[in-house]
């Protein structure tokens, strides 16, 4: 018998199971960017239980704000988290389509011209289905520096973004229907650090350095700042084709002491992926991140600079240590650095340790790593176990 007089009141904001695990995936990789993860969620959420618009890519997202704090990031991190390969992102760099010999790379030539056969379309179906996995059949586009796009890649843009197809040079079409469209766009980035730091003239110190409800303001002003410059820029067709337009914030320093503990995860995971025979635990000291926080911290360039320093000041050293054995496998090495000193110090606490007992060791740092790493070495830790029979459960 049906209940003609229930009143329950439904919960519209809790997510399937599919789009929570990308919710996680995605906040263990992506630092203080929560509304982007928000929104790629709900455009997911939507696309698994066929709620998205028919005959249009699953998403068309518009990315603004500063250099290096986590757009290109993001995509990979979601590409990673759906089809297990964060290189599957087709990337297109809008400045190098200026002319039509150069959009022949994306779309192919027509039929009869000069190389017309050897010419292999970049945005092809093929292309473009080639890392869909048995369970998620999504493709991940990322059109870089859309302001530098010519007037025929922008009218190609267009196309994708409204019927979710493209015509091939050979007139073969493309269905970008299952499609996730990412594109990005420097534009507003001085007004909205002007807006921040006028003085500094370049991005601010964190959001959480003000008071909480002072930074929320300024945020919404800084986003506000962006998507007006994006409304003077581009033409309302575009700007009503786009299901989002997402504004980054500069990353603070809080921040960048996540995201250093990221990345150093992943150098861990790279000793034990390249070659598991020569894996090697290593553990930084709270001086050493201290250190290569003071390197790599120059907040106009956000995470980039970061990164750089790490790959000087660690990886460098390390790999030195590594081809004159050093360091070899099974070893157990600290990474230090003594007050004001120049450089990182390292030193081997213990050897011979076996692979398991440093898959444990590395197991919590790895943010959803931790299954493809143990499959690599061929280890099945405690962990993976467990989320395995809880999944069943
Ligand atoms: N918000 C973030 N969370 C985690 N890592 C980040 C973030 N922002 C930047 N990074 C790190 O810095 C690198 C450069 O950032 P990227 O996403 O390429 O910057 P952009 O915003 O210019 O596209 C990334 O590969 C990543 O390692
Ligand atoms: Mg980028």
């Amino acid at each position: 018998m049906s209940n003609l007089r229930m009143n329950q009141v439904l919960d519209p904001n809790r997510t399937g199971r599919e789009a929570a695990d990308l919710d996680r995936n995605l906040r263990n990789l992506i630092v203080g960017q929560d509304e982007a993860i928000q929104q790629i969620v709900n455009i997911y959420q939507m696309h698994l239980t066929g709620m998205s618009a028919p005959g249009r890519p699953v998403g068309n997202f518009l990315f603004l704000g500063p250099t290096g704090s986590g757009k290109t990031r993001i995509v990979e991190a979601t590409a990673e988290s759906l089809v297990k390969n964060s290189k599957s992102v087709i990337k297109i760099d809008c400045a190098e389509f200026q002319h039509s010999h150069e959009i022949a790379k994306l779309i192919g030539s027509p039929p009869g011209y000069l190389g017309h056969r050897e010419t292999h379309p970049l945005l092809s179906q093929e292309v473009l289905n080639q890392h869909h996995t048995d369970t998620v059949k999504i493709s991940f586009i990322l059109f870089d520096e859309i302001e530098k796009a010519s007037d025929a890649l922008w009218n190609l843009l267009l196309g994708i973004l409204d019927k979710a197809t493209l015509t091939l040079g050979d007139n073969r079409k493309v269905d970008f229907s299952r499609a996730m469209i990412f594109m990005t766009s420097n534009l507003g980035v001085t007004e909205m650090n002007n807006l921040v730091a006028p003085k500094l003239g370049f991005a601010p110190l964190a959001a959480h350095a003000a008071p909480a409800g002072d930074a929320t303001k300024m945020n919404e002003k800084v986003a506000k700042t962006g998507v007006d410059a994006a409304r003077r820029k581009f033409t309302p067709e575009f700007i009503n084709r786009l299901d989002k337009i997402v504004v980054f914030k500069a990353l603070g320093s809080d921040q960048l002491e996540r995201i250093l503990d990221i990345e150093l995860s992943f150098v861990q995971q790279r000793v034990f992926l390249s070659n598991p025979d020569r894996a090697f635990v290593f553990v930084a000291t709270h001086a050493a991140k201290n250190f290569l926080l003071g390197e790599g911290t120059d907040l106009r360039y956000g995470a980039r600079h970061l990164k750089r320093s790490i790959e000087r000041c660690l990886v460098q050293p390390l790999s030195n240590l590594i081809a004159t054995e050093q360091i070899r496998g099974g070893d157990y090495i600290r990474v230090d650095c003594a007050e004001n000193g120049p450089s990182l110090v390292f030193s081997k606490e213990a050897e011979g340790l076996p692979i398991n007992a440093m898959v444990e060791l590395v197991d919590h740092q790895i943010p959803n790593g931790l299954s493809a790493l143990a499959n690599a070495v061929g280890f099945e830790s405690s962990r993976t176990v467990s989320a395995r029979s809880s999944r069943r459960g």
